[in-house]
């Protein structure tokens, strides 16, 4: 009778054992597969700075929502907001004030501050951002 109770004791404590083994594999790849229930607000306007953050031929990359983008102002002192991932191999791309394009260090791609790519293995434009100044703060709008 004794032995019954023992007996029945390690089986509950491995099955027990067992089945916390399968939940700790099994419940982070459920989390991992099944998409959260609230997705994440993509902002709409981003205040990249002020007037004196941008003189004539600076740029700044920011984290827009989860996408980089780069804000220029250009040798005219035109602003220009673009995604800063290369379409080519999303590397990082960068404004050269020298060349007033925009250039991509990994294999040479350039846009024009329009976005279109212009040289390189590049294969689509840079997508656009609207930027419009509110007093002294440069504002990045999302158009689409
Ligand atoms: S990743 Fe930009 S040109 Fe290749």
């Amino acid at each position: 009778m004794e032995s019954m109770t023992r007996k029945r004791f390690l089986n509950l404590l491995l099955g027990g054992g067992v089945l916390g083994c399968l939940g700790s594999v099994i419940y982070p790849v459920l989390r991992y597969l099944l998409p959260p229930e609230q997705v994440e607000a993509e902002p709409d306007t981003l205040k990249a700075g002020t007037m004196k953050d941008f003189p004539i031929g600076a740029s700044k990359i920011f984290k827009f929502g989860r996408q980089p983008v780069i804000v220029i102002r250009d040798v005219k002192g035109v602003f220009h907001a673009l995604t800063a991932t290369c379409t080519h191999l999303d590397c990082i791309v960068q404004y050269s004030k020298e060349a007033d394009l925009i250039w991509c260090a990994c294999h040479n791609g350039k846009y024009d501050l329009s976005g279109k790519n212009i040289s390189g293995p590049p294969p689509r434009p840079l997508q656009a951002f609207t930027v419009s100044v509110k007093g002294e703060d440069v504002l990045v709008v999302r158009t689409a």
